[in-house]
């Protein structure tokens, strides 16, 4: 039996805000306060998460909900060692740069999650996972993007922390040499969100303008007269929120 959605449209302020979650979401690092997250708001932001897109509907995410202290004093211990060497990667003009960039909030938040990867969730033959293995991984990632989204809606902060050794990770969260963790996530109430991201503002790299990255009909294909009122549309527009249409 398959039902259909009674109201298949949204109304303008619908539309209006999820546009704003979009481009209000921010990756927070340093503003987190130290307020607890409600149960019944945590619960409708994994839910979010748990209904993302998942190639064959695999749905090969879980989520580890870290409060203890001491876990995320050994998550940041991995990230401190991780974070030196990385340091060491870039070249020398940038690396004081790098040192003094704010990336993680490890302990500030209230609330930390990773967000794993089972790749053998459901049998190893997987509706769509047939010929490209990494579906299972992009899956997750749709999950912490709808969870990033929830949370933004619900005024809540999230910043992705991703320099870590992954066995040092493993090792602080228990997590299995089968599973993989996707994304470490730390979460919490915030004083302010930036209206960019913080990596744009401290002049490490600007927003690329989506003109330079658009193609037609193949890889570096030219704009044709098809293509023309699109890319018209794309130059006058930046982001709803650039023009004034959204509240910062
Ligand atoms: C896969 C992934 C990994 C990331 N890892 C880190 C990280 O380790 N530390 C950090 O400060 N930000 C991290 N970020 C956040 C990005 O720096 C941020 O999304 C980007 O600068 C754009 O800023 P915005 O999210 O505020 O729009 C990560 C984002 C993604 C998608």
């Amino acid at each position: 039996m398959q039902y259909i959605q009674s109201d298949p449209s949204f109304s303008a302020d619908e539309r209006a805000a999820v546009y704003r979650a979009i481009h209000t979401r921010r990756d927070v690092r340093g503003q987190f306060l130290p307020d607890p997250v409600p149960d019944d708001v945590l619960a409708r932001v994994l839910t979010a998460a748990h209904h993302a897109p998942s190639v064959g509907f695999m749905q090969p995410w879980d989520f580890i909900v870290v409060r203890s202290p001491e876990v995320k004093q050994q998550v940041n211990a991995a990230f401190r060692v991780a974070h030196a060497e990385a340091e060491l990667m870039f070249e020398e003009g940038k690396r004081t740069t790098y040192r003094n960039l704010k990336l993680e909030g490890i302990l500030e938040a209230p609330i930390n999650l990773c967000i794993t990867c089972d790749r053998s969730r459901n049998g190893p033959v997987v509706v769509g996972r047939t010929h490209i293995a990494a579906m299972d991984l992009y899956s997750s990632v749709c999950a912490v993007q709808n969870l990033w989204l929830a949370a933004r809606a619900e005024g809540l902060g999230v910043g992705w922390v991703s320099i870590f050794h992954q066995q040092a990770l493993r090792e602080a969260l228990g997590i299995p040499r089968e599973i993989i963790p996707v994304a470490y996530l730390c979460v919490g109430y915030v004083s302010h969100f930036y209206s960019k991201p913080e990596l744009e503002s401290a002049g490490w790299l600007p927003r690329s303008p989506l003109e330079s990255l658009l193609h037609f009909d193949r890889w570096q294909g030219g704009a044709d007269g098809a293509a023309e009122g699109l890319l018209e549309q794309v130059r006058a527009g930046r982001s709803p929120l650039e023009r004034g249409e959204i509240p910062r």
